[in-house]
């Protein structure tokens, strides 16, 4: 059954760790394009909750709360509420945001444990697991740290090496090291129950690649996209193993009591987060006196997870199977999980505070939450990671909300005002004017109208394909199109000959106003909200109107009347200068930025360039090479490719000008570490004397990475 076709859906949103606030990489990630889906969704009037929450388990709570000094609770209790009310001020539309702290969600969770284990699907095990004696705990995944195995990372997790992205088991850990302590852990005998989801790989590899289960077609394989199906066949082409589900830990829900062995035991976070979105339903259902089964055991029901690619085995393979396992539960019909989103050029941190939080944005830029939600939504990396920067923002903001979809019901409000007393203008349907589709083409009302409907079809089918990005692409068309049947009909020059014509056209772009400020509420729900405002209609009440509006259109007929009234002319949207663009810039200076992005492995048929002439060991020892830290760049006038980098060697700091500005913005290097060659003749660029090198590495394509040494390396010493 096509997702369509399906009586209503149930969007999930993946839950937040309440341990910190919300950048702008978790609105790319998975919110703005659930919110998106689910406004879409409403407005042509389907059936559907969107549910979230705060995911207030695991280590990830305990460790800040350990980091902050203060107990777990407190520090989900401050961030929820944090995290809840930024979602809100952003216009992201959940139906409900519940806690996985609720009784209700510990009960729910203990069910589904309960239900599994009565099915045979836990497999008790003893194993040996690292302890600290001195903190007098069991070591868990994130609380046990040591060298990576495959990439040599000293801080590497128990459970995954951030650096390069391997999915370890503490076992794996060279010189493992206790997270709490810095203390050697020693191994103590623990009991954990496993789930067998190795009984499963045979059915999700199927279900993963065909849509199909027990002879039923569940969903469309070609509907997904093609990264989240490579995550999960590379999963199961591993081979999936039996999975603990438990930990030993004093924070999160308590494995059932009555069962044997129980105590001090918590279910693992993975297994308890997911479940979240079942209690969230829950709990909106018993607000709303409605029955939370429909949206959970129902085949009429589409059930979407959005995410980030970190998430996709969760979603894709352990939750799924815990579902099928249960054997109560729908399954998704999709999880359009997107990647990552970059900072000015380099990988969001918010360790290193390399991030735009959302809140302070919000409090910094008052009145802008739709400039970010357009400039994320553009820039979303649905099909790969992609890159925010401020300037990006400037421009989009000023350039393509202010410029093209702000100008044009500027204009057309003004011309109504002007001409027609802020009345919308009676039109002769058979009144002929250039199309704004096609300058060449001369056309009536009804075409044009028709034409636009089509449009909004079109921008639909995108927000059915999850393709975000087209979708706003085509409202942009429709604005674009709008300005066009302005400019190809000059409706300012009224002259008497043309009072018919012009009031066909003005007429036509008020259809075009019309019909853009339900287009835009998905996207744009703040805007939106101004310009049905502005045209003196009643706020949207997510139900349907987008759907009606489309019918209306396709049959020709106008959506808003002659002589209804519409409001004064005011600014939609309003430029961003260059003072505020700069001074978010300077603030980023201020943090340290982590690693440039990874580039992509060169493709195998890279021509690598000839090795050059052997050199002795004594010509090699001549170089004198240092680890250093740059302390400060900029960019240097008239010269696009150069930064003027000062660089601390420890024992002196130096001016080194280097061709790395197109490759770098010169607030992501500042703090790096980075190998200069500390005896170069020094040499005068533009002016300025260089007195160094600093080594790059660099690929086929003529992009340049930093050669550096591991975090923390002291500066000042040499490199052999
Ligand atoms: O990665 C995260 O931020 C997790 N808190 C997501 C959980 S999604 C779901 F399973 F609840
Ligand atoms: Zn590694």
């Amino acid at each position: 059954m096509p997702t369509s076709a399906k009586k209503r859906y149930l969007v999930t949103a993946a839950l937040p760790y309440a341990n910190g606030p919300l950048h702008i990489g978790h609105l790319a990630g998975a919110y703005l394009p659930a919110d998106v889906y689910v406004r879409y969704q409403r407005l042509m009037g389907r059936e559907i909750l969107f549910v979230c929450g705060s995911d207030e388990h695991g280590a990830a709570i305990t460790m800040r709360a350990r980091k902050e000094g203060v107990s777990p609770r407190e520090i989900v209790d401050k961030y929820h509420v944090l995290i809840r009310d930024t979602f809100q001020k952003l216009g992201v539309a959940f139906d409900i945001y519940h806690r996985t702290s609720e009784p209700l969600h510990h009960q729910t969770s203990q069910d589904i444990f309960r239900k599994l284990l009565e099915k045979g699907q836990f497999e008790e095990r003893e194993t040996e697991q690292y302890y600290d004696e001195a903190a007098g705990q069991f070591l868990a995944d994130r609380y046990i740290l040591g060298t990576c195995p495959v990439c040599g990372n000293a801080d590497a997790y128990g459970d995954q090496c951030e650096k390069c992205g391997t999915s370890l088991s503490p076992d794996q850990l060279l010189q493992p090291r206790s997270a709490l302590s810095g203390a050697t852990p020693v191994k103590r005998p623990t009991t954990h129950w496993y789930f067998k989801l190795n009984e499963h790989e045979a059915w999700l590899r199927e279900w993963i690649n065909t849509g199909r289960l027990e002879g039923k077609q569940l969903h469309d394989p070609a509907t997904w996209k093609a990264h989240v199906v490579g995550q999960c066949n590379s999963w199961l082409e591993q081979g999936l193993q039996p999975r603990a589900m438990t930990r030993d830990l004093d924070w999160g829900v308590d494995v059932p009591p009555e069962i044997p062995h129980s105590e001090g035991k918590k279910l693992y976070v993975w297994l308890d987060a997911p479940i979240g979105y079942i209690s969230a339903t829950k709990q909106w259902a018993a607000d709303h006196r409605d029955n939370w089964e429909r949206f959970w055991k129902s085949d009429e029901t589409a059930l979407i997870h959005f995410i980030g690619k970190d998430n996709i085995v969760f979603h894709c393979l352990i939750f799924p199977a815990i579902l099928g396992a249960h054997g109560e539960f729908i399954l998704p019909v999709n999880v359009p999980a997107n990647q990552f989103l970059n900072l000015e050029g380099a990988k969001l941190s918010t360790s290193r505070n390399w991030a735009v939080w959302v809140h302070e944005y919000l409090e910094e830029l008052p009145g802008r939450e739709d400039d970010l939600r357009y400039n994320l939504i553009k820039n979303m990396p649905e099909q790969r990671d992609s890159e925010f920067t401020w300037k990006g923002l400037q421009e989009t903001t000023n350039t393509e909300l202010v410029g093209n979809l702000g100008g044009f019901i500027q204009r057309v409000f003004v011309l109504v005002h002007k001409n027609y007393g802020g009345l919308v203008p009676q039109a002769n349907p058979e009144q002929t004017f250039r199309s704004g589709w096609n300058a060449e083409q001369e056309t009536t009302i009804d075409r044009e109208l028709f034409a636009l409907a089509k449009k909004l079809e079109a921008m639909g089918a995108e927000v059915e394909r999850f393709q975000f990005r087209d979708a706003l692409r085509v409202l942009m068309e429709i604005s674009s199109a709008g300005n066009a049947l302005l400019q190809f009909n000059e409706p300012w020059k009224a002259t008497l000959e043309r009072t018919e014509e012009v009031r066909a056209v003005l007429f036509t772009a008020i259809q075009y106003a019309v019909a853009l400020s339900a287009a835009m509420r998905p996207f744009l729900p703040f805007a939106a909200e101004r310009l049905r405002t502005q045209l003196n209609l009643p706020p949207f009440e997510d139900s349907g109107e987008l759907v009606a509006l489309i019918n209306d259109l396709l049959e020709g007929n106008a959506v808003l009347w002659p002589n209804h009234p519409i409001n004064l002319p005011e600014h939609l949207f309003a430029r961003l200068p260059d003072e505020v663009i700069e001074a978010q810039i300077q603030k980023l200076r201020t943090a340290q930025p982590p690693a440039q992005t990874d580039p992509p492995a060169p493709s195998p048929a890279a021509e690598y360039p000839p090795v050059k002439e052997t050199i002795s060991y004594e010509v090699f020892a001549q170089l004198d090479l240092r680890v250093a830290t740059i302390v400060g760049a900029e960019k240097i006038e008239k010269a696009d490719k150069l930064l003027r980098l000062t660089v601390d060697l420890g024992f002196e700091t130096r001016t080194i000008v280097a061709g790395i500005a197109q490759h770098y913005p010169p607030e992501a290097v500042v703090g790096r570490q980075v190998v200069v060659v500390a005896n170069l003749a020094p040499r005068k660029m533009r002016g300025i004397e260089s007195q160094g090198m600093v080594l790059m590495a660099e690929d086929a394509q003529g992009r340049l990475s930093f050669v550096r040494p591991d975090e923390g390396w002291p500066v000042g010493f040499g490199v052999r």
